[in-house]
């Protein structure tokens, strides 16, 4: 029997290199591309990434929005903007939340079943790691307990400090 335990994998790759049905990208409010993994993936997708980005609007904090992949070995990216940490009581853990939540929701409805997330917010925009990690443990775990679809999550840990957060946490 497939546990949901199963379903959870650290993966230690350039979320870009990545053969699954959807990465998710770590993007900021305007989608427009920036620096960290945002950058990366537009530079191995390519510009259609931006021209296609260019049509969405934006998305708020806590927010999904999903793209096709174009040059990525990833059929989908989905496209979540993570908080900015700004010590913990500007609703920074709720939003983090639901960076995951609205990924993976986004992700079903478009029959995707394999699906990898970088530690979002977790550059740049500050979020403590240890924190950050037991939040998208969390909220990976009880998504995939309530809803059979999605096969695999890959959690990819972009440095040691990443993963071994990652390794608390879970
Ligand atoms: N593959 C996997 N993970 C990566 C990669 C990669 N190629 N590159 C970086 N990471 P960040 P944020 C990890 O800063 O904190 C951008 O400019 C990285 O080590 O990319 O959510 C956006 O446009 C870290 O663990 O995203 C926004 O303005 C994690 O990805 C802002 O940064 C997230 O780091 C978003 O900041």
């Amino acid at each position: 029997m497939t546990t949901h335990a199963d379903r959870i994998q650290l993966n230690s790759s350039d979320i870009t290199q990545l053969s699954v049905d959807a990465i998710v990208n770590a993007a900021n409010r305007s989608l427009l591309g920036g620096g960290g993994v945002d950058g990366a993936i537009h530079r191995a997708a390519g510009p259609e990434l931006l021209a296609e980005c260019r049509t969405l609007g934006g998305c708020e904090t806590g927010q999904a929005k999903m793209t096709r992949g174009y040059r990525l070995p990833a059929r989908y990216v989905i496209h979540t903007v993570g908080p900015i940490w700004q010590g913990g009581d500007a609703s920074e853990s709720d939003l983090l939340a639901a960076c995951y939540r609205n990924s993976l929701q986004l992700a079903v409805e478009h029959g995707v079943r394999t699906i990898a997330f970088p530690a979002i917010s977790c550059g740049v925009y500050g979020y403590p790691l240890d924190e950050a990690a037991r939040i998208a443990v969390r909220e990976v775990r009880a998504f995939l307990a309530h809803d059979g679809r999605i096969e695999t999550v890959y959690l990819v840990c972009f440095g040691r400090d990443v993963r071994e957060a990652y390794e608390r946490a879970l």
